[in-house]
């Protein structure tokens, strides 16, 4: 009689069981789509990004929230990550106070913004001012500061991928440009990076370095995308990929007792390759593509000055011998042109 009645009861119990199993599981299902997994990144931003240009920062540029930007868990370990991005996550971003050496050009700051909008929108990036005469950088020089507009751009999009940080004195010339398919995508790494190329310091005829870029590398780990001219890495067009690597490497290069606080002549940049010359790490972490893939100058032969279907125009150095301006508005009248201008071969 007792093992008659005891029996239904745990029927029911497990029945129950059962039941609250599946509504619970039916209940979450779905609610974290598998894309939200493929495409992880630590948060979709909704409400518009809300940037501080028109104020100075608090108090000393380190000790700002944006070095604490996060970095999603594929890209935290030694062994990294490689996929295209979405347009949507690419950041262009001009980091200025719109002073310095380009003031010599009329309204340049706006004018470049706004060229860059039209092929942020074109292609579906972001385009980011930030403005550097915010951050205090103690007596640094102010060139350094384009390095906490880095951090920041990547703490003000929680999804951008990668940043692409533009000086100020560039004119976008060829508007088609695909930055994903042709410069960030894995295959774009793998076959354009310049691979046992010498690594600068200075010419290499005068100062050989005898460091080379790696002959062979991972595509997972190349981080930060940059040129090279004649003399030097040059920051004037550099991409910076959302990863650990990436922002250990920000903090490292704006170091201000080891190189932020000493005197380097080409600040930042000096930063750079400085690190990449002494460290086997950094050099496998930092791609070198051939200049004109994103940073023809206005002057030069065929590595390294401005041919037709270039994606930009950097005015380097201009200041130098005082031509900017003049410069400048002969390819701002230029953009966008399918003539036949300045062609490969050209003296
Ligand atoms: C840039 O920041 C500086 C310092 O905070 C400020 O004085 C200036 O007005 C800002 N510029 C713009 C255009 O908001």
């Amino acid at each position: 009689m007792q093992a008659f009645q005891v029996a239904p009861r745990r029927w029911i119990i497990f029945g129950i069981a059962t039941v609250a199993i599946f509504i619970a599981f039916f209940r979450f299902y779905g609610d974290i789509p598998y894309e939200y997994y493929r495409n992880y990144n630590p948060g979709e931003a909704i409400a518009p990004v809300q940037n501080n240009n028109d104020k100075p920062q608090p108090g000393y540029f380190k000790a700002q929230p944006e070095w604490d930007f996060d970095v999603p868990p594929s890209a935290k370990g030694w062994k990294g990550y490689a996929k295209t991005p979405r347009n949507k996550d690419i950041v262009i971003l001009t980091a200025s106070d719109g002073g310095g050496h380009n003031s010599q050009i009329p309204d340049v700051l706006k004018r470049v913004l706004e060229d860059r909008q039209g092929y942020a929108d074109k292609h579906g990036y972001t385009n980011l001012w930030l403005n550097t005469s915010r951050y205090d950088i103690g007596d640094a020089h102010r060139t350094w500061s384009k390095i906490p507009a880095v951090s920041e751009a990547f703490y003000l999009y929680p999804n951008a991928e990668w940043i692409w940080l533009i000086d100020t004195d560039i004119i976008l010339m060829t508007p088609e440009y695909d930055l994903a398919k042709d410069i960030l995508s894995p295959e774009a790494i793998k076959k354009g990076l310049m691979r046992g190329t010498p690594i600068l310091d200075g010419q290499l005829k005068k100062n050989p370095t005898n460091i080379f870029t790696p002959k062979d590398f991972r595509v997972e780990d190349i981080d930060i995308l940059i040129t090279q001219d004649h003399q030097s890495v040059n920051t004037g067009s550099t991409f910076f990929r959302r990863t650990a690597f990436t922002r250990y490497l920000l903090e490292i290069m704006t170091d201000y007792t080891l190189l932020m606080g000493k005197d380097h002549g080409g600040a930042e940049q000096d930063a750079i390759k400085h690190l990449m010359l002494e460290h086997q790490l950094v050099r496998n972490h930092v791609g070198i593509y051939p200049q004109r893939k994103f940073n023809a100058y206005v002057q030069g032969g065929d590595n390294m000055g401005y041919r037709d279907g270039d994606l930009l125009v950097h005015f380097a150095g201009c200041w130098v011998t005082n031509k900017c301006a003049g410069w400048f508005e002969e390819f701002w009248n230029k953009r966008g042109h399918a003539d036949p201008w300045r062609p490969e071969g050209r003296q």
